[in-house]
């Protein structure tokens, strides 16, 4: 079927072209959180010299839930959107006091935590124990409304395109599946200029095969 070609080829690619990206080594949840949490609203090669530092810092959730926020904010300077410190210093004490401090591995009670919203508790979920979580943060969100030809702005379709993103990852490889559909977006299928005769999806792809990659997606309008 299409949607099992669409995984293969995928991870075929991601296999020869994924990049590698210090998190992707750990299965430490808190380790993967603290990277979701920076590669929020920053970019890959920013947030990497950040997040081995911040790990030599704080290299337990015990010691970031016990250092002083100081020291917490200190850490991410430069980052900038210091709501993120601020939320992370917090959820890692809320964890030591209502999870025993075991990250917990259940979508409901990661949701709970500050600053975790769907897409960051299934990139977490997903990274750390494999589970079969979607995500839907920018770049899967330019892929799919690519890949289906979206007539309309992302914001007016959020619903349909967490069930694309649902509908098409690997339950068997979620991990590897999340990480190659970032991977596709960050380095092949671009805001501009996307790399289509480079894409292990241009064969399924409805935007590039009417010619409109460019023009996807579509601006939001107020
Ligand atoms: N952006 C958000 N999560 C990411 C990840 N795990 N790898 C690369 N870019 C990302």
């Amino acid at each position: 079927s299409v949607v099992v070609n669409l995984r293969e080829t995928l991870l075929l690619w991601y296999g020869h072209f994924g990049r590698d990206l210090p998190w992707r080594q750990s299965r430490d949840p808190y380790a993967i959180w603290v990277s979701e949490i920076m590669l929020q609203q920053t970019q890959v090669k920013t947030v990497i010299p950040y997040y081995e530092r911040w790990l030599t810092l704080f290299p337990t959730l015990s010691a970031l839930a016990i250092a002083e926020q100081q020291q917490v904010l200190k850490a991410w300077e430069g980052l900038g959107y210091y709501a993120r410190a601020r939320n992370l210093h917090r959820a890692a004490q809320d964890i030591m006091l209502r999870h025993q401090g075991v990250f917990p591995a259940s979508p409901a009670d990661v949701m709970q935590l500050p600053g975790i919203g769907r897409t960051t508790a299934g990139g977490i979920l997903s990274a750390a124990f494999d589970q079969p979580m979607a995500i839907l943060d920018g770049n899967v969100k330019r892929v799919l409304t690519r890949l289906v030809a979206l007539p309309v702005p992302p914001k007016r379709a959020i619903a349909d395109l967490w069930q694309l993103s649902e509908a098409l990852l690997d339950r068997q490889q979620p991990r590897d599946f999340n990480q190659a559909i970032m991977d596709l977006g960050a380095t092949v299928c671009m805001p501009h200029q996307p790399l289509c005769s480079s894409c292990p999806w241009n064969g399924h792809c409805e935007a590039y095969n009417q010619g409109i990659q460019a023009e996807l997606p579509m601006a939001e309008t107020r």
